[in-house]
């Protein structure tokens, strides 16, 4: 079994504030693309990576390749306006051969090999596999303002990660599909559910959380250089 994967790194990083588009953004020291491409090589499935990086970095992200040592060819393609357009247009660069196509966002460094190769592995049985966490805290829903309207039942509500893989043809199938029909989506999941077809999450943690604010940030500098990683 071959898996491609897409790392979605194109975005600008609006909400970190910083001149830098977030995936070129270090933390101890190392960019999240860079942290994002080690992490592949130590998963044996995956055949070949493509790379969506805002226009104009495809020589930074082309230089972050080489230092990676990965042993997979990697392309590098300028993404969209979008998360989504940036999967499709991606998508659209890997290998028609590949089984499995494998999606990760940059601005979740703290992904690990065995998520990858988890999913995959999952996906290739049952259609798609994404990584999760179920929910810790009590979820409201407040409406209007700050007025609570009402508690959800927690049990059963799981966060969505990356990771997310799926066969090939299917996320191929979800994206055509969303184009034509103009849904726009948070996840590559929720586009591959509304084929009908089956997704099952795997182990995530919460340490894979997504870098979002300056906060986020600090947490993550926090981790790695606890962490040594
Ligand atoms: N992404 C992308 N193309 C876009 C928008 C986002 O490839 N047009 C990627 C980001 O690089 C990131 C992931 O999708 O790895 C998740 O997006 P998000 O956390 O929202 O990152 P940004 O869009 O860069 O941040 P912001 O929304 O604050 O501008
Ligand atoms: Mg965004």
């Amino acid at each position: 079994m071959k898996a491609s994967v897409v790392i979605v790194a194109a975005g600008s990083g609006n909400r970190l504030g910083l001149a830098t588009p977030k995936a070129f953004v270090r933390v101890a020291g190392m960019t999240l693309l860079a942290r994002a491409l080690r992490t592949l090589r130590s998963v044996d499935a995956i055949g070949e990576a493509v790379v969506a990086v805002p226009s104009g970095m495809e020589r930074a992200a082309r230089g972050e390749v080489n230092a990676a040592g990965l042993e997979i060819p990697v392309k590098i393609t300028p993404g969209g306006g979008e998360r989504q357009d940036s999967v499709r247009i991606a998508l659209a660069f890997t290998s028609a051969e590949a089984d499995i196509a494998i999606v990760h966002d940059a601005a979740r460094p703290f992904a690990t090999a065995a998520m990858f190769s988890e999913c995959i592995e999952a996906a290739a049985r049952i259609g798609g596999a994404i990584a999760a966490i179920p929910v810790a805290d009590t979820l409201k829903r407040v409406e209007g303002g700050r007025s609570i309207q009402s508690t959800l039942t927690r049990s059963g509500l799981w966060q969505a990660q990356t990771p997310q893989a799926f066969h090939r043809a299917l996320l191929v199938e979800a994206h055509a599909r969303a184009s034509r029909d103009g849904t726009v989506a948070t996840d590559d999941s929720d586009l591959v559910e509304r084929l009908g077809a089956r997704v099952e999450v795997v182990e995530g943690s919460p340490l894979n959380f997504k870098i979002t604010t300056p906060d986020d940030l600090a947490i993550a500098e926090a981790i790695a250089t606890r962490i040594g990683s």
